[in-house]
């Protein structure tokens, strides 16, 4: 008869930054640290600028919906007359935390900055600078788990992107009035940026758990199924979707408000 013992391991902890890697592994969450860090920078700057949003038919993507607003996109007119005057307004402040809180709650971003921001590793194999480890259980990075309920709100929002680009056709002649179909180079980048970001949208985590989770037996449901392979299909590329939208809506604004600003000319392709 033979007899067993267990033998205690002692998994030494690594000090911070320490690891056997041979790699160049800090190459991507600094890379991910200098992408995220530029776009916050320049979507505050944009955010907080409250003007130069539109040019003709075109609305930048961080002020839609423009729920008050001067601009003629406004839904409701002019800020509401009750505005805190201490409060600053701009209409991209009241749209643009939807997808900031949508994308920051993204499982990808969260991986991605976990290491480029809070070093918690910063990367696989290599020392952490914590000792205690909370995950997403407690506040607040509980607050993880809205990204499903976020979906649905950013899904809306979207929506109304694409509704932007059709309205990014009809250019208003100023001597007659009259609205006539057209394209400029403006459609385009509103185009490919919206289509960017149903490319991100549509290959959500969340949304393969939508896709897939309203039959128990794909087989059954045919079309389930495709929309499950559809969005799986995209989900294998979501990490190059989110940074290809995250791009094409930075450069979409700085489009729209360069041509405002008269830094730019639209060229009409139509
Ligand atoms: Fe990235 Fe949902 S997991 S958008």
């Amino acid at each position: 008869m033979s007899t067993s013992s267990a033998v205690p391991i002692q998994i030494a902890r690594r000090r911070f930054g320490e690891t056997r890697r041979r790699d160049r592994w800090w190459i991507q969450p600094l890379a991910v640290f200098a992408g995220l860090s530029t776009f916050i920078v320049y979507a505050t700057w944009a955010a907080f600028q409250g003007e130069y949003y539109t040019s003709g038919p075109y609305l930048s993507p961080f002020y839609s919906p423009e729920i008050f607003g001067a601009s003629p996109h406004s839904w409701f007119g002019q800020k509401p007359a009750a505005w805190p005057a201490w409060l600053p307004f701009s209409p991209a402040l009241i749209i643009l935390p939807i997808p900031g809180f949508f994308r920051l709650t993204c499982y990808y971003y969260r991986g991605a900055y976990y290491k480029a921001f809070w070093a918690d590793p910063p990367s696989c194999t290599v020392g952490e600078p914590r000792s205690s480890y909370l995950g997403e259980n407690s506040f607040p990075l509980i607050l993880q788990n809205a990204h499903r309920y976020m979906l649905f709100i950013t899904i809306g929002v979207l929506t109304i992107l694409a509704g932007d680009v059709w309205k990014a056709m009809w250019f208003t002649d100023p001597a007659t009035g009259t609205a006539s179909f057209g394209i400029g180079l403006g459609t385009i980048v509103l185009a490919a940026n919206t289509a960017l970001l149903g490319a991100y949208l549509l290959g959500c985590h969340s949304m393969r758990h939508l896709a897939g989770g309203c039959v128990d037996q794909l087989t059954r449901a045919p079309l389930g199924a495709r929309a499950y392979a559809c969005v799986s299909c995209l989900n294998r590329r979501h990490m190059a979707w989110a940074w290809a939208s995250l791009f094409s809506v930075g450069f979409a604004d700085l489009y729209v408000r360069l041509c405002s600003m008269g830094v730019w000319s639209d060229v009409r392709i139509m």
